[in-house]
């Protein structure tokens, strides 16, 4: 990045600096992939592209939809122009398939279709290990009033609709995903980061029993390799998918 511009914040996966323009930020996607709060940590040539570009999309799919989000537009292929928002300190997860820490943490058996979706709120604080919290806790520490909490579900459910329609036409399942949001400088709720296998759980339709094929950052948690190989097929689905539109 030009040193002209400041870094403001360094995130695992992505860098955030300032911009010409004082209500826009910069974010530079690192091929840096890391998971159970950084333990494991390795780099993965062109995977800070390919989330780039494939965030962008659906980013712009998104806004075609009348979701508000912090997408501007691309600086290049790894580096983002977004609104700079105030970012509130929760990831909020949407499960439509029961996996991953749900299946963990309760007796329900990975793989089952949930009758419908489950949202869980994790508290972002890395010295904690990103707690799961509660809707009340939420309003305890005053991170969010309840008005804001709940238009912030609102805003998850219909963007959830939205991409389960988006990957179902890719012959992607949507599994589950990870979002984060923020306020802009008069004060509206954006969506915010990156909406890539990073933090979506994608598995592939194009099989012809019940095999899980995951298309996601699953392929690092799990060691199961051919991660970029993963990234690029949702990125070239993506392509061929708008191409037709
Ligand atoms: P989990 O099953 O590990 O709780 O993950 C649920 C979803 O959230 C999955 O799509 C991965 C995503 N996620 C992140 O994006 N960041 C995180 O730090 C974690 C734990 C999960
Ligand atoms: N992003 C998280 C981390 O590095 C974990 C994950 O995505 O599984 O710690």
């Amino acid at each position: 990045m030009n040193n002209k511009y400041e870094l403001i914040y360094e995130g695992k996966a992505k860098k955030v600096f300032t911009h010409d323009d004082e209500d826009k930020v910069k974010i530079e996607f690192k091929d840096d992939a890391t998971a159970f709060n950084a333990l494991k940590k390795e780099k993965f040539e062109g995977k800070g592209k390919l989330n780039c570009l494939i965030s962008a999309k659906i980013f712009e799919f998104l806004i075609k939809k009348n979701i508000p989000t912090h997408f501007v537009g691309l600086e290049n292929e790894n580096i983002m122009i977004a609104k700079k928002i105030k970012v509130i300190p929760l990831e909020i997860v949407l499960r439509n398939t029961a996996y991953g820490s749900l299946c963990k943490q309760t007796s329900i058996k990975p793989g089952t279709l949930l009758s419908k979706p489950l949202i869980d709120f994790y508290l972002k604080n890395d010295e904690l290990n990103d707690p799961l919290i509660t809707k009340d806790r939420i309003e305890l520490m005053n991170i969010l009033s309840s008005d804001d909490l709940e238009l912030i579900v609102n805003l998850t459910l219909n963007i959830n609709e939205i991409l389960i329609r988006f990957f179902k036409n890719i012959k992607l399942q949507l599994v589950d995903f990870k979002l984060e949001f923020g306020y802009d400088d008069r004060n509206n709720i954006l969506l915010g980061d990156e909406i890539s296998p990073d933090n979506c759980r994608l598995w592939d339709l194009n099989q012809k029993n019940d095999t899980i094929v995951s298309l996601d950052k699953d392929r690092f948690r799990k060691d199961l390799g051919g991660l970029i190989e993963a990234y690029s097929e949702i990125h070239r689905r993506i392509n061929d998918f708008l191409q037709t539109k």
